[in-house]
């Protein structure tokens, strides 16, 4: 699966975030186009795309909005994920800019996007942008607000999504010989046991890619023994619906791996 991630950048904080997110999904051949220098990749050549712009005066990159607005056709149908970098003090208008920022045919049909913070580089500035930000954010320093933690449930999110996109492309069947044998494709079943916050991470990616998920506990075990008991370890179960127990082991699997690596 062939994978580009386009972005713009004009300090670098986009592009170390692009490359970030590329690194995260190496194994899917993904590939970091900065537009400025390549106004004209091959599409065709790529199975999903990702778009990452800055924000400069309440707007993406002029030069990303016309690169949307050019390739339109091309991109609609295998955008997967849409990210902005910015420095917005405040949750609502940060919300408004990632809004805005890309052309309402691609944000509209995209699930993953996000608003991934941003910094401010004095050294990489050029006098005037200095002047604008001393004056409007108070602000007189280099200072990084990257949002790490958005940064990894974004990614999260593209790897559930590819997770199942690879399911549906291969028709892969996994082994489900551990489920129970029933004739009731909503009876629950474990799909994870850990420590809390590794079954909260597992609930919410799951929860992400659209399968309901939810944490084992002493009632389901009385209507479900076969889930394991939670014993004394400290650890929980995530279980799910028996319909959605093979998609949801191909994401835990892929939670398990990135949690290895
Ligand atoms: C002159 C100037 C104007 C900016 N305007 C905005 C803005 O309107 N909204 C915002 O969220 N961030 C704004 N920023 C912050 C940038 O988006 C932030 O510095 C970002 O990390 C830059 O990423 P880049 O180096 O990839 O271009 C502004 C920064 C500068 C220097």
């Amino acid at each position: 699966m062939k994978i580009a991630i386009l972005y713009i950048s004009k300090h670098g904080t986009t592009e170390k975030i692009a490359k970030q997110i590329a690194d995260a999904l190496a194994e899917y051949d993904c590939n970091v186009i900065d537009i400025k220098k390549h106004k004209h990749p091959d599409l065709e050549k790529f199975d999903y795309l990702i778009l990452g712009s800055s924000i400069y005066a309440g707007k993406i990159q002029q030069a990303m909005d016309n690169f949307c607005h050019q390739y339109l056709a091309q991109l609609q149908p295998k955008v997967i994920g849409l990210f902005v970098c910015g420095m917005q003090p405040t949750e609502e208008q940060r919300e408004q800019e990632l809004m805005r920022a890309f052309p309402s045919e691609l944000f509209e049909r995209t699930t993953t996007k996000s608003f991934l913070g941003g910094e401010f580089l004095f050294e990489k500035m050029s006098i005037w942008e200095r002047w604008i930000v001393r004056h409007i954010s108070k602000v007189s320093n280099s200072v990084s607000m990257i949002n790490d933690h958005a940064v990894q449930q974004f990614i999260s999110k593209l790897q559930s999504h590819l997770v199942l996109a690879s399911l549906d492309d291969n028709n892969s069947s996994l082994d489900v010989n551990k489920l129970p044998e029933t004739e009731d494709d909503d009876l629950p079943v474990e799909v994870f046991s850990g420590v809390m916050w590794e079954c909260g991470m597992v609930k919410s990616i799951l929860e992400d890619a659209g399968i309901e998920a939810f944490f084992n506990n002493e009632n389901l075990g009385n209507v479900a023994p076969w889930i394991a008991a939670p014993g004394g370890s400290g650890a929980i179960n995530v279980v799910v619906a028996k319909h959605d127990f093979q998609t949801a082991s191909a994401i835990v699997q892929q939670f398990i791996k990135n949690n290895e690596a």
